[in-house]
């Protein structure tokens, strides 16, 4: 009988938490030879039930694959892992799926490119529950001959896998940006949801109006974007000076429901301040210069 995942190549997945499970399992369920390590060994109990492999040592989960994923809580936990095992990394394809800065991915590439192992780092923007489907999508960065000899593996893990280039950087740094989306977005919305919940509306009620406008607002980006790039902030839709007009009216419609003002104020504090640089006739776009420097 035809076996659609024969001859799919081996991988190793360093870490079991939450995340490097899904992954994990992923690989498995496409028919890779999949080897683990844990710390805490029986977290691998269910991927070995599965078919995995569990290595004694990171050393043998290393020497397993020619691709060795590793997932753990942060960049010191895995240098700690893997900066003792000597030469047992070189010659494969490391890829650090791990959360962090692009300082501390530039750093591993570093270390990396010391010890003769190529690297590519990575961002999941994904949960767990997602990896594997059309919705995950995961960046890299890194040797792009890596990347690409790779990628059929790699995408395993999510359809909208994406390499972004050869600065080792980019993958944490695109990361930190959208997660900060993410969290922007959340807050918002958390506030939005106490504000119309003193007049005793539910999220569940409020939350497909939400969605309807951060939907909109995805279109705003969309335009905003080139504005960014050509330097230029030209009020199509509507000024700074209206928009601030409008976030007077967030902080009193909190402060007389008795809400958390500190978001709404943080948010005019930035627009003030671009207005006061003469910038209340520009386009929201604008808003950008004030993201662009230190903070005073
Ligand atoms: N969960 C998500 O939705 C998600 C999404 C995107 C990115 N990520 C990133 O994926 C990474 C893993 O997240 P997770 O959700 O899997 O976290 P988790 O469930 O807390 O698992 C953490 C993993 O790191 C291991 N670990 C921690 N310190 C270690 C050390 N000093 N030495 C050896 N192993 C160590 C743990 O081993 P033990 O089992 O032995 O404790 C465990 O395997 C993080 O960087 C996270 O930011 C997670």
């Amino acid at each position: 009988m035809h076996n659609p995942h024969a001859g799919q190549s081996p991988v190793t997945v360093i870490g079991l938490g939450l995340m490097g499970q899904a992954l994990a399992g992923t690989f498995l369920g496409n028919g890779h030879p999949t080897t683990v390590w844990n710390r805490s060994a029986e977290k691998a109990d269910e991927l070995v039930a599965r078919g995995a492999t569990l290595a004694a040592s990171v050393r043998d989960a290393v020497e397993a694959s020619p691709l060795v994923i590793v997932c753990v809580s942060d960049y010191a936990a895995a240098h700690g892992l893997l900066a003792p095992l000597g030469d047992a990394l070189a010659g494969r394809v490391l890829v650090n799926l791990t959360s962090g800065t692009s300082e501390q991915a530039r750093e591993s590439a570093e270390w990396a490119a010391g010890e003769g192992v190529t690297y590519l780092d990575g961002a999941i923007m994904a949960i767990p529950p997602v990896i594997g489907t059309a919705d995950a999508f995961l960046l890299y960065s890194g040797p792009q001959d890596a990347y690409d000899a790779h990628e059929p593996t790699l995408k395993a893990l999510g359809a909208g896998t994406t390499y972004l280039g050869a600065d080792h950087g980019l993958a944490s740094l695109y990361d930190v940006a959208l997660l900060g989306i993410m969290w922007g977005t959340l807050n918002s919305f958390l506030h939005g949801a106490a504000l119309v919940g003193t007049a005793k509306v539910d999220a569940t009620v409020f939350a497909p109006f939400a969605n309807r406008w951060i939907e909109a607002v995805t279109g705003f980006v969309s335009a905003y974007a080139g504005q960014i790039d050509e330097g230029a902030y030209p009020a199509l839709d509507a000024t700074i000076d209206t928009h601030v007009a409008t976030m007077d009216h967030l902080i009193h419609e909190s402060e007389s429901g008795g809400v958390n003002t500190e978001l709404p104020r943080l948010v005019k504090a930035l627009a003030d301040r671009a207005v006061a640089e003469g910038r209340g006739g520009d386009g929201y776009a604008a808003m950008i210069e004030q993201f662009r420097r230190p903070s005073a």
